[in-house]
């Protein structure tokens, strides 16, 4: 969590405003992080969780166990009461590809942390078994 709030710094976010920030475990114990980078051509914006993922990926590691990621708060988390900004569905999908059995923990920029799985957040996922 400390890395993907030191990545969370680096968001690219003019359009939003949220800052999301992630840092993904490979089994081996090397972390790669990721932000979120926004375009001008709003559709072509990348979560952090996905940067990390292609980064881990383009580096040769395919095996996680854990992801972090922090954000930044916003008034509609705020709203209901929740600090930290889950991940979407694209990004849960994508993680589901390499790691179905991922940690997952959740923080905003300071504070608590919360723990799930991708189980949990991806119930009755569609993967590369389906495939086979
Ligand atoms: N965002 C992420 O980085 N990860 C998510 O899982 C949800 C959304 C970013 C994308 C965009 O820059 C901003 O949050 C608002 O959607």
């Amino acid at each position: 969590m400390r890395l993907a709030r030191a990545a969370l710094r680096r968001a690219h976010s003019p359009y939003s405003g949220v800052r999301v920030g992630a840092a993904l475990r490979a089994t081996d114990g090397t972390v790669f992080t990721g932000c979120n980078v926004e375009n001008a051509s709003y559709g072509l914006t990348l979560c952090a969780e996905r940067v990390a993922v292609s980064k881990a990926v383009s580096e040769g590691a395919t095996e996680f166990t854990t992801i972090a990621i922090a954000s930044n708060k916003t008034p509609a988390a705020a709203k209901q009461g929740t600090k930290a900004l889950m991940p979407c569905g694209a990004c849960r999908q994508t993680l589901h590809e390499f790691a179905p059995n991922l940690r997952v923990l959740v923080a905003g920029p300071r504070g608590s942390v919360r723990a799930t799985t991708l189980p949990k957040l991806l119930p009755h996922a569609f993967g590369p078994r389906d495939l086979r």
